[in-house]
């Protein structure tokens, strides 16, 4: 209110001065009202100057900085003075999201790690499950009741974002390789109960009969050719030995802005894609600007690559040459080539390096399911009571087929939940909550040795899938139908 009035009183003296500065010209008046005159016009303008120069100063760009003004030890000391009170914020946002806790269930991941069961996403105090899917999303929205932990999930750091991998991964890679993924201003978030196992097994299309070719170890640069040779052909093993070389990329480098503490080799495709799988490594999509619309990405699993036919959560690249060949040109993630050059990029050469690497991964297989028939369907003779009645509700009253269509469990098409009918557009940690406009429909195939859900991590369990897209669908699905559709899903 008082600026206002200060403002209003301003532009009159202005007005004042435009209206009688002709009249007085050469009186003796003249100069006293033309210095009241500069000074009235002088803090009107000065105010609208001072914002145009800010404006000026805050230019959107699309760019990252490429000159780079500070020494390595004083970002060193920046980064790693501010590392404790990021994270200690981050985790605060996720416990108000999440019962991070562990909760093991009988069932298992493929090699034997146990799922973790119940829902994970706290639901908003005074309100239960059914009561909210009960309600409207627009009386979601306006009570401000959809659960957080539904919303947009932020990278460990979103403002700074890049790769963070699981100390799992960090450990390994350096006793195998000497090779040190650590980043000095952030560590991984999540525990690594709710991730999935490590290393996971692989296992190859060409070979069912071998079972898991892995023999428990992370396959790394170091013993892939003892591993695979005499399994796969030359260029295969060629492409193997790639996916698993380091190439530099935006945090480990030799530039003084890189995030590892000692001047790095780079990373290789499998120090995230472990085994061709998963380890739940994170970072931000490059498809999109400013940085705080950035989702935040999960690893996903190169297992039944060869079924699909889109590549990428939301930008929908088209074969797996093209998501082998971009990734390195763009600084891996960062949409940026001009960051690629600087850090030292490698471009992969199409005939004989692209489609190599595409070759292998087209041969990681998804895990055996036994209780499947050969149309991706439960054999009765093999599920329980409580698995068939939850195919009978994935497959009738869930409407989960609609999209997840067997025998792998995609359609293959990215879709728009449109899960921002629930909630008021909002910042949550540094990622800006819009909605996430439309995503691919990861195959279900195999899903409980994927951990955590959807593009972003946002679910933890995949009991938080079934109640997500309770609420998202409007199924009211009763809590019997829910349980046992969680109980199919750990089947698929
Ligand atoms: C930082 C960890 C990381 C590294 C390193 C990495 N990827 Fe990925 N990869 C991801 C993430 C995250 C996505 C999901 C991207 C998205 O959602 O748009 C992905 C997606 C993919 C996909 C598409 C999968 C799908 O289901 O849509 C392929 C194929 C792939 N990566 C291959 C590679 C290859 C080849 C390399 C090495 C050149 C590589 N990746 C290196 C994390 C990584
Ligand atoms: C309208 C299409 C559609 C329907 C119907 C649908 N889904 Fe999905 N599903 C998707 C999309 C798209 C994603 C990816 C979402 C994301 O990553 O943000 C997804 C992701 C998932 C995931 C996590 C996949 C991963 O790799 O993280 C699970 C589990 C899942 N859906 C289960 C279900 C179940 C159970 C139902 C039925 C109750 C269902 N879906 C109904 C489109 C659909």
């Amino acid at each position: 209110m008082k600026a206002a009035v200060v403002l209003r009183f301003r532009i009159q003296a202005v007005i004042f001065c435009c209206q009688n500065a002709a009249p007085m010209w050469g009186t003796s008046m003249s100069k006293v009202f033309a210095r009241a005159c500069t000074l009235a016009i002088a803090t009107l303008v000065a105010p609208v100057l001072a914002v145009g120069i800010v404006y000026a100063q805050g230019v959107p760009s699309s760019y990252m900085p490429v000159d780079i003004k500070e020494t390595f030890q004083a970002m060193y000391a920046r980064f790693t003075g501010q590392k404790a009170s990021i994270e200690a914020e981050h985790q605060r946002v996720l416990a108000e999201r999440y019962d991070l806790g562990n909760h093991p269930s009988s069932a298992t991941m493929t090699k034997g790690k146990p799922l973790q069961e119940r829902v994970r996403v706290k639901l908003p105090a005074g309100v239960t499950w059914d009561q909210l899917a009960n309600m409207s999303p627009e009386e979601i929205k306006a009570k401000g009741l959809f659960p957080k932990g539904f919303i947009a999930m932020p990278h460990p750091n979103h403002h700074e974002g890049g790769m963070v991998f699981p100390h799992q991964e960090i450990d390994e890679v350096k006793r195998q390789e000497g090779r040190d993924l650590t980043r000095f201003d952030i560590d991984y978030d999540l525990p690594d109960h709710l991730l999935p196992e490590f290393p996971p097994p692989i296992y190859l299309t060409t070979r069912p009969d071998l079972g898991d070719v892995s023999h428990g170890k992370l396959v790394t640069n170091m013993n892939y050719y003892e591993l695979f040779n005499g399994i796969l052909n030359p260029k295969q093993l060629e492409g193997l030995r790639l996916l698993t070389t380091p190439f530099m990329q935006q945090q480990f480098n030799r530039t003084e802005d890189r995030k590892s503490v000692l001047a790095s080799q780079g990373v290789s495709c499998f120090d995230c894609h472990a085994n061709g799988h998963t380890n739940g490594a994170t970072h931000l999509a490059p498809d999109v600007r400013p940085q705080e619309f950035r989702h935040r990405i999960d690893t996903p699993t190169l297992r039944g690559v060869s079924i699909q036919r889109l590549f990428g959560s939301q930008r929908a690249l088209k074969t797996v040459e093209d998501f082998t060949e971009f990734e390195q040109g763009g600084a891996y993630f960062d949409g940026d080539p001009v960051i690629a050059q600087k850090k030292g990029v490698n471009i992969v050469e199409r005939h004989s390096q692209v489609n190599f690497m595409a070759e292998f991964q087209e041969l990681l297989d998804f895990p055996p399911a036994p209780k499947l028939d050969v149309l991706g369907k439960l054999d009765p003779n093999k599920a329980t009571a409580q698995e068939l009645h939850g195919q009978e509700v994935f497959f009738g009253k869930g409407q989960c087929a609609v999209c997840h269509v067997a025998p792998y469990y995609t359609d293959n098409l990215t879709h728009d939940l449109h899960a921002e009918r629930f909630f008021s557009p909002q910042m949550v940690n540094g990622a800006m909550a819009i909605g996430d406009g439309p995503i691919k429909t990861f195959p279900l195939r195999a899903i409980k040795d994927s951990p955590p859900y959807f593009h972003d991590d946002r679910l933890l369990t995949l009991d938080d899938t079934v109640e997500y897209f309770n609420l998202v669908l409007g199924t009211k699905l009763t809590s019997e139908e829910k349980h046992d559709l969680v109980a199919f899903l750990r089947t698929l």
